[in-house]
Formats: C-alpha cells, sequence, structure tokens
C-alpha cells in the first residue's frame, strides 16, 4: 500500500542489527560472589553448560563470580534494576531484602543431615518460600546446597563462653546475628568479599562458614582455629526478575527450567564431597587447627541458642516456625 511505509518495512528487515538480533543467541547475566570452584559456582557452571546444550546454543550463561560484578546487597538491587538476570544468593540474604521468614534456613541445630534440608526445601515451607518472592516481583527457581557451616576465630570456639567477646562477621541476617549476640559474641555484618581482609586485617575475630567457602577464600590463612560445629545450614536460591521471565517464550523457560532440574540436582549430590574435600585439603596444609566439638559441647550450644527461636517466631509468627519443625521431620 504506502510505498514509503514498504521500504521503512523493507530497510528494517534487511537491517543487520535485526538480523543478527534473531541469529544471536540470549545470553543471560548471572553474578555470584564465591570462588568458582564451589559448590554453587561449579553448579552454576554447569547450569551454563545444560542451557547451551539443551537451548543448542540459543541461550547462553555469562557467569560474573567472586563478586567481580556486585557484592550481596547490590547485586539484589543489580536484579530489581535488570542490570543481571539471574542470581543465587544465599537463604540468609533474602531477609534484609522483606523476606524474613527465608531466615528459617538460618535457625541454628535445626538439622543434623542433608535430608531433613532437603525435605523442608520441597515441603510446604521451602515452596511457600519460593511463591512469596512474587511480593518483591522475583521468582524463584529453585534450591541449591552449600552445605553445614562452622565456627572460624583465632581460638577454638566449642562452648557457649568462647564466644565471650569475639567479633563475628555475620551476613545480613538477624538470626545470624542474634545467635552470635545469644553466645556473648558481637555481630558485625559484612559483605562476603569484605570477609577475608575484614579477617586478616583484625577488623573482626571470627566466622562462620561451610569449609568450601573458608577454603576458597583462604580464610585458613587469617584465622588459627576452625571448630566443626556444623550449628547451621548454607543454601541458595536462584532467583530471577519477573520482567525478564515474562518476557522469554515458554520454549525458553522450558530449556531454562530443564537445565535447571538437572544443574541442581548434580550441584546438591557433589556439594557435601567438595566440603569434604576442601577439609581434606584443608588439613593437608597443617595451618589451621582443626577440633571437633563433643556431644556435650554441642548440647550445651543448642541449649544456650533456644532464645534465637523464640525471637523469630515473634518475628514472622510462631506457625512458621513449627511448620518447618513438622517438615523436617
Ligand atoms: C556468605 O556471605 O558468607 C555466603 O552467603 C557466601 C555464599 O554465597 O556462599
Amino acid at each position: 500500500a504506502n510505498p514509503l511505509r514498504r521500504r521503512c518495512l523493507q530497510a528494517l528487515v534487511c537491517a543487520p542489527w535485526v538480523r543478527t538480533a534473531s541469529a544471536r543467541p540470549l545470553v543471560l547475566r548471572l553474578s555470584h560472589v564465591v570462588k568458582e570452584a564451589t559448590p554453587k559456582g561449579v553448579a552454576l557452571q554447569q547450569f551454563a553448560q545444560q542451557l547451551d546444550a539443551v537451548s543448542k546454543g540459543r541461550m547462553q550463561v555469562q557467569i560474573f563470580a567472586n563478586a567481580r560484578l556486585y557484592s550481596d546487597l547490590d547485586e539484589m538491587q543489580a536484579l530489581q534494576l535488570g542490570a543481571v538476570d539471574m542470581l543465587a544468593p544465599s537463604l540468609s540474604k533474602f531477609g534484609r531484602i522483606g523476606f524474613p521468614e527465608f531466615e528459617l534456613f538460618d535457625l541454628p541445630f535445626l538439622f543434623e543431615t542433608h535430608a531433613q534440608v532437603h525435605r523442608t526445601m520441597q515441603g510446604r515451607v521451602g515452596q511457600a518460600l519460593l511463591a512469596a518472592l512474587q511480593r518483591q516481583r522475583l521468582v524463584g527457581l529453585g534450591y541449591l546446597d552449600n552445605g553445614f557451616k562452622h565456627m572460624s576465630a583465632n581460638r577454638a570456639l566449642l562452648e557457649p563462653q568462647d564466644f565471650v567477646g569475639q567479633r563475628m562477621r555475620v551476613q545480613g541476617s538477624r538470626v545470624i546475628a542474634h545467635q552470635m549476640r545469644v553466645l556473648g559474641a558481637q555481630p558485625v555484618e559484612l559483605d562476603f568479599a569484605q570477609t577475608r581482609r575484614a579477617l586478616a586485617l583484625g577488623v573482626v575475630d571470627g566466622t562462620e562458614n561451610p569449609v568450601s567457602n573458608f577454603w576458597t577464600q583462604q580464610m585458613h590463612e587469617a584465622q588459627t582455629d576452625l571448630s566443626l560445629t556444623r550449628h547451621g545450614y548454607l543454601g541458595y536460591c536462584l532467583v530471577v526478575h519477573q520482567r525478564f521471565w515474562q518476557h522469554l517464550q515458554p520454549q525458553q523457560r522450558g530449556w531454562m527450567q530443564q537445565a535447571l532440574r538437572v544443574a541442581l540436582d548434580w550441584g546438591n549430590a557433589m556439594a557435601q564431597q567438595q566440603n569434604e574435600r576442601d577439609l581434606a585439603a584443608l588439613r593437608a596444609t597443617g595451618a589451621t587447627r582443626i577440633h571437633h566439638p563433643g556431644d556435650r559441647q554441642r548440647e550445651q550450644l543448642r541449649q544456650a541458642l533456644q532464645p534465637v527461636y523464640e525471637g523469630l517466631a515473634q518475628r514472622i509468627g510462631g506457625q512458621w516456625v513449627q511448620a518447618m519443625l513438622k517438615d523436617r521431620g
């Protein structure tokens, strides 16, 4: 009809950017704060490989590890703003952005086994938490393990009195901060990326993390003692923004879900082995004294930490804590 309109359309269809745009793969930007050789690092690399394979190269993942792009709080903001497409923050970091119920996973001595952790993730509470993310237009795509946390410092931390006066770096979780205060320590909230340096400079005395994070950040060079308390769990939630998710075609969403299913199952099966391998490597250096608390000492810690359960129940409602205990079994 209108020759001008036809010429414009022809120019557009033949424009190089239009042709390349349809042929070019969709690249997802994924940011995280730990090293590549960690349970999270390798599971996300596995996701990238799987997505490339199932989409036949039409979807790819560009991973920015080790807080190269964003640190803890800025990565959450970057996701909201669309500066990155996908994150895998620890469950402990969702409380600060308006999801205090995620801090249920931070409760000390809640889990003894990975099976208990996985039951709660797949159960009512775990699924309700993923659904709750909609409140801030986030989409929760699944859970990923790191493992059980231990306490480190320049002294053994085995009994409540050992913690008195210690300045302990914590993630931005009120449950974890409360845990430290109840033990007589002073919680200091710091980004993960600043932790190794803060330990080396003596800004903080100690911290808690699974061995994989302790080892890959070389925290053993700044801490003389690691106490294998297994007092808490560290895991992750894979999130994208609704804007990004809704913009994908159904087929692309299907590819992502398929790739994630494989990568998360694989990652969850590998995480424990990685932590064990890193503990063996740490032992081999002889650099850090490794302590094993006895049953009596763990029981003392567990008893001392009961107020943390009450504190969270008061904040989010006792029914959440009850439901979590029920799902855990
Ligand atoms: C931490 O801040 O200690 C952890 O959440 C880091 C991580 O992502 O494993």
